[in-house]
């Protein structure tokens, strides 16, 4: 799961999708694109919505995207098509291209939808990119 920061909506995919799959047989992972929030916990808005829904996810802590996670990972979700290019642009050839995918596909294919950045607005922003990474993790769940 991959977002600019890795403090907003990337610690949120992953502990949406963690919760809907068997961790003995699914590896899910976040990082953003920029290293600034490495070693950080998610953002407290991100905690707090988290929580309200039954999910901890202050064990994580930022890190950055690297070229090495298309080595480790069968799927790469990411939250916006910035994201998408900035990640693309480190793929050493197609096979690992076609690994990286905006998740909002899942449920809404093709249309090219943006999980918004929520950083600069307020609560009720992460309620809403909480219920579309929830709606997309459920698709994502029943496919693996
Ligand atoms: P995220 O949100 O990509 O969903 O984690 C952001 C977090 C931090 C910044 C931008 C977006 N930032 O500019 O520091």
């Amino acid at each position: 799961m991959v977002c600019l920061g890795n403090i907003c909506r990337s610690p949120l995919a992953e502990g949406i999708l963690k919760s809907k799959v068997d961790p003995s047989k699914i590896i899910v992972e976040s990082a953003g694109t920029g290293g600034w929030h490495a070693g950080e916990l998610p953002d407290p808005r991100s905690i707090s919505i988290a929580q309200k829904y039954g999910l901890d996810i202050t064990d994580q802590r930022g890190r950055k995207f690297s070229a090495y996670d298309f080595e480790t990972y069968d799927y790469i979700f990411v939250m916006d098509n910035s994201n998408y290019r900035d990640v693309v642009q480190l793929a050493k050839d197609e096979i690992e291209k076609q690994k990286v995918q905006l998740i909002l596909d899942e449920i809404f294919p093709g249309e090219n939808v943006d999980v918004p950045d929520p950083y600069f607005g307020g609560e009720h922003g992460f309620e809403n990119v909480y219920k579309m990474l929830d709606d997309a993790c459920e698709k994502i769940a029943e496919r693996l």
